[in-house]
């Protein structure tokens, strides 16, 4: 390794935090140094990095001088008030939260897709959200061949996309069913374990969740293609790892189920997973820890011209979060994009 290159992860100690270790890692990251950080309670905290272990850093505003590149997985708030003093000091920021995503500066970037939108980034680049990330992975090459007008999406999300505190809650309400204790809500509104929830991130004045309209917007910035009409319903499941989503979409020219399946078995991070005779279908059980997107049940939708149903299933930890997030960082080393021309853009 020739160039020195410092990598910094925020949220260190999170779920998401600790696979963008592992991912890095894994991956092995071209990083001369690589660095933890998270908030002051977890100071001095052990963190897996490989073989090694990182101790933990307190995410301060002066600790990015020297950092190249930053990811960053520590929620909205922080992301919100750490980011730009990231960018003033030459550090360019993946960020995984919704802070950046819909704001103009920030290119909003899933590499299979729209990895040329990181060319002439100001500092800060969105990692998009996790159900966003895997539909349009599996949507990219249909709607390049054959222009989508329309997607409905119905999704089914593990509550690890809730963080660690969701992970624990869903543990700790099924231990306590099983012996006879009353479980508490302490994340989600109402009971998790053996329940599904219609209903992630807050609910706006359309009476959508922020989470649908996350699908809705982030779709059309992705795909640069504002014509894309998507509708969503976002559930929450009792399920650990992996998002599942039913999509249907209607497209302008005609594609059958059997020409799809083609096209996606070609498309880059995708995998068909499709053979009801053998009952091969994709499932949350079974992506875990899985690098790719995994689609199958692709079938003709019968009540119009030009449609597709399709099962759409990637793990929302690696490909919905770290595993994006690094892939991001990846392109800007190779496109050698590590760099902040205008320091001051955020910080007015
Ligand atoms: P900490 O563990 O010290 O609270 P998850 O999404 O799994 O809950 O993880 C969130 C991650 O973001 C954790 O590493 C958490 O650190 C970190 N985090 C949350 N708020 C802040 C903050 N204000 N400053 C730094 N790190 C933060």
């Amino acid at each position: 390794m020739s160039k020195k290159l410092t990598v910094a992860v925020v949220g260190a100690t999170g779920a998401v935090g600790r696979e963008m270790l592992k991912t890095l890692h894994e991956r092995e990251f071209p990083a001369t140094e690589v660095r933890a950080f998270a908030s002051a309670r977890s100071a001095g905290i052990k963190v897996p990095f490989g073989e090694r272990e990182l101790t933990v850093e307190e995410l301060k505003e002066d600790v990015f001088e020297g950092i190249d590149l930053a990811i960053f997985s520590a929620g909205g708030a922080a992301s919100q008030k750490f980011s730009p003093h990231a960018a003033h000091a030459g550090c360019v920021v993946v960020d995984n939260s919704a802070a950046w995503r819909m704001d103009e500066r920030c290119p909003l970037v899933v590499p299979e897709v729209n990895a040329g939108a990181l060319n002439g980034h100001n500092g800060i680049i969105a990692n998009p959200n996790c159900s966003t990330i895997q539909m349009v992975v599996a949507l990219k090459p249909l709607h390049d061949a054959a222009k989508i007008k329309r997607v409905v999406v119905s999704t089914y999300q593990a509550v690890s996309g809730t963080g660690q505190k969701g992970i624990e809650e869903l543990e700790r309400q099924v231990r306590d069913l099983f012996n006879g204790r009353d479980p508490e809500n302490n994340t989600y509104p109402y009971r998790i374990a053996f329940n599904c929830l219609p209903h992630i991130d807050v609910f706006l004045e359309n009476d959508y969740t922020k989470e649908e309209m996350k699908m809705v917007h982030e779709t059309v910035k992705i795909f640069n293609d504002p014509s894309v009409k998507v509708t969503a319903t976002c559930v929450r499941v009792p399920v650990f790892y992996c998002h599942a989503e039913s999509v249907n979409i209607e497209t302008e020219k005609k594609m059958s189920a059997r020409d799809a399946r083609v096209m996606l078995s070609q498309a880059p991070g995708v995998r068909v997973f499709d053979n009801p005779r053998e009952l091969m279908y994709p499932m949350p059980g079974y992506c875990v820890g899985d690098d790719f997107t995994f689609v199958g049940r692709i079938r003709e939708d019968e009540t119009i011209e030009n449609g597709l149903n399709m099962w759409i299933v990637a793990d929302n930890v690696r490909k919905g979060a770290a595993l994006n997030a690094v892939q991001i960082a990846e392109e800007l080393v190779q496109r050698e994009l590590v760099r902040v021309t205008d320091k001051d853009i955020f910080m007015s």
